[in-house]
């Protein structure tokens, strides 16, 4: 099962005889906005690139004031931690239960549990707390990629007490939450059983390419988590940059001023072309549902513009532009609509 994601421009400029120079990549949920490593670099000692990664205390007081938690493992990102929960349950658990995921949401969960042979479910609006049997596996992803949807943390803590008591896991991934209040998030209450947060470090940071990320959850899933991951998956430029970064409270609040305004630059923009119920805005990137987001996809990608179609076909996804870009959407969208009016009323 061959998932598509964002990013990968070689290929997308491949499909349109075009070469790779020049475009406006927008096809991720990552932040435009990189947080600033270059002095960084050139002050780190050579030793953290010639010596093997050591456990780092520095780092792990640091992300624990982060994300408001002490049961927390650094990790190379979530996509690693994803593929590997599958194989966490059936170490844990012999058996194989039925997984609930969302119908519109990161494949990379389905991917994992279908290939390791779980049952799936899929919801549209969280299961209802009833439905919960026994042994019951939810993932939730929070906020949504691509719908944008938030869950309200009163009901994933419902729900987690009804799947505890039944003996599942609640997953909850959030990679996109960091614009959004600290207390929207479950990792400070990771110290409850059956309970397993992610949260990517690439997005918020602007630093997908560093493949760094956090896990959360009771010391017991850690552990075997650890085991499975095995020595040295995560670099030490990467633990030094992380070190920096999540302890830079001013950069974190200037990025999510941003953030903000770059997310609503570009929903008024879009607003210029699509009906607004179909505009689905986060801070992090804005998804428009529309029946012509195949023709659109092309159009852009034609004048080197990449947002991402939807698998679904039915909708597209842009992530964030400067400010200074946006100009460049707005001629490539006129000439979009222009050209294909009638196609796509
Ligand atoms: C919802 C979601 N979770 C996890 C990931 C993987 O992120 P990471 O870069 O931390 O591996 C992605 C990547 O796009 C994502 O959209």
């Amino acid at each position: 099962m061959t998932l598509i994601h964002g990013g990968q421009l070689n290929k997308v400029a491949e499909q349109f005889n075009l070469d790779t120079d020049g475009w406006l990549d927008l096809s991720t949920g990552i932040s435009p906005n990189v947080y600033p490593i270059n002095d960084l670099l050139l002050k780190l000692d050579e030793s953290i690139w010639r010596d093997l990664p050591q456990h780092n205390s520095q780092l792990f007081s640091i992300a624990s004031n982060y994300y408001q938690t002490d049961n927390l493992m650094v990790t190379n990102g979530s996509q690693s931690v994803i593929q590997l929960l599958p194989h966490l349950w059936q170490r844990s658990t012999p058996n194989k239960t039925r997984v609930w995921l969302p119908q519109v949401g990161y494949q990379e969960h389905r991917k994992a549990w279908q290939q390791a042979g779980f049952n799936l479910c899929f919801y549209q609006q969280l299961p209802a707390i009833e439905k919960i049997k026994p042994h019951d596996i939810v993932i939730a992803i929070n906020p949504n990629n691509p719908t944008t949807e938030r869950i309200e943390q009163n009901l994933l803590l419902q729900l987690h007490q009804q799947i505890n008591t039944n003996a599942g896991w609640l997953i909850v991934d959030e990679a996109f939450i960091d614009c959004y209040p600290k207390s929207a998030s479950m990792m400070p209450h990771t110290n409850l059983d059956n309970l397993i947060v992610l949260r990517s470090f690439g997005k918020f940071f602007g630093l997908a390419g560093i493949r760094l990320g956090f896990v959360a959850a009771n010391k017991k899933q850690l552990q075997l988590l650890q085991q499975h991951l095995g020595e040295w998956s995560v670099n030490g430029p990467a633990i030094a940059i992380a070190e920096q970064a999540l302890a830079d409270h001013a950069w974190h609040k200037q990025q999510q001023k941003i953030l903000s305004k770059q997310s609503k630059a570009l929903h008024c923009l879009l607003l210029k072309y699509f009906d607004s119920l179909k505009i689905d805005q986060s801070d992090l990137f804005i998804r428009v549902r529309t029946d012509a987001a195949q023709i659109i996809f092309e159009q852009l990608c034609r004048q080197k513009i990449y947002a991402r179609l939807l698998d679904e076909k039915n909708a597209i996804r842009f992530g964030l532009a400067k400010i200074n870009e946006l100009a460049r959407l707005e001629r490539a969208l006129d000439k979009v609509f222009k050209s294909s009016l009638s196609i796509i009323n």
